[in-house]
């Protein structure tokens, strides 16, 4: 069901690859709420992904190459975007991650630093350059809502997630160090998602992924949630309803976050005791 939340406002989607990714759902959610947006995505995702197919389910989005660690990517990026859609961004998705050396299966205490650095510039710089470009071209309306998403690993060690739980870390906290500074200059939001381990491309990439689908499946009083649910979050996040909600990292994990354990995980420990 759509409530129009989203009803003449402009926007940008930073990362859909296929129908599986946070960003495709949220890109369709947000057309369903009445939002004219661009796309982008790094050249090389454009050519190996599905994107067109998004774009015309959206209206003809018009879809814009950016490598997300080029702030001249991205400020044409931003250009571009206010001409085609007339007028200046009230909100803005980051759904970028990636690590080589998560895919090249090196360990993280063997860690390549070239690579630790890219997965940095990648995951969580970008993040910055994303509103640094914003700020340089007064590219964002006033109560603009700038989102990016994030994995609990930022808080708790799972080991699997490798130099990305760095990242997210990093991510997080430019959440609220920009977001201090664009509150204050422009009264701009700048959140980030916390969200459930979700089968996507990038998110399968990660060592032993299915276990922990199914371990916070188990832990989580209502369960993980899926891409869709995603996207009926962050339309809330950008929507006029939460105006005053900035600097947050906001967990959507069906309540993984704050469970210390279920009962069904404490008698399958029972049984194979
Ligand atoms: N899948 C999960 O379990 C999960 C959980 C929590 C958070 N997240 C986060 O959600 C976000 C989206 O990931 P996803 O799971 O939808 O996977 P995905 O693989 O569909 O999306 C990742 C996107 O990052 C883009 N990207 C990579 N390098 C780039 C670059 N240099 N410039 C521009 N774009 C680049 C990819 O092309 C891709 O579209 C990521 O930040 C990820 O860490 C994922």
């Amino acid at each position: 069901m759509a409530y129009n939340l989203l009803k003449g406002k402009r926007g940008i989607i930073f990362g859909a690859l296929d129908e599986k990714s946070m960003a495709w759902q949220i890109a369709l959610k947000c057309f369903e709420e009445g939002a004219t947006f661009t796309l982008s995505n790094a050249p090389i995702a454009l050519r190996m992904g599905k994107i067109n197919e998004l774009s015309a389910a959206c209206g003809n989005a018009v879809v814009i190459g950016a490598d997300a660690t080029s702030l001249e990517d991205l400020e044409n990026v931003f250009t571009n975007s206010m001409e085609i859609l007339g007028g200046k961004i009230d909100f803005v998705l980051h759904s970028i991650g990636m690590s080589p050396n998560v895919r090249k299966n090196i360990p993280y205490t063997e860690t390549n630093y070239d690579n630790f650095l890219k997965t940095v510039d990648i995951s969580a710089l970008s993040f910055h350059k994303v509103m640094q470009s914003a700020m340089k071209l007064d590219a964002l309306n006033e109560w603009a809502s700038v989102v990016g998403l994030s994995y609990i690993a930022a808080q708790r060690t799972f080991p699997g997630y490798n130099d990305m739980s760095d990242a997210k870390a990093l991510l997080e906290s430019i959440a609220r160090s920009f977001g201090f500074q664009y509150g204050f200059k422009k009264k701009v939001r700048v959140n980030t998602v916390s969200q459930s381990p979700t089968k996507t491309t990038a998110g399968s990439g990660v060592a032993g992924f299915d276990a922990f689908y199914h371990y916070a499946e188990k832990l989580s009083p209502l369960g993980n949630a899926s891409a869709e649910e995603c996207a009926d979050y962050v339309v809330t996040l950008f929507s006029d309803l939460t105006r005053k909600v900035t600097m947050q990292n906001l967990f959507h994990d069906g309540g993984f976050s704050f469970t210390g354990v279920s009962t069904e995980l404490v008698e399958q420990m029972m049984l194979n005791k």
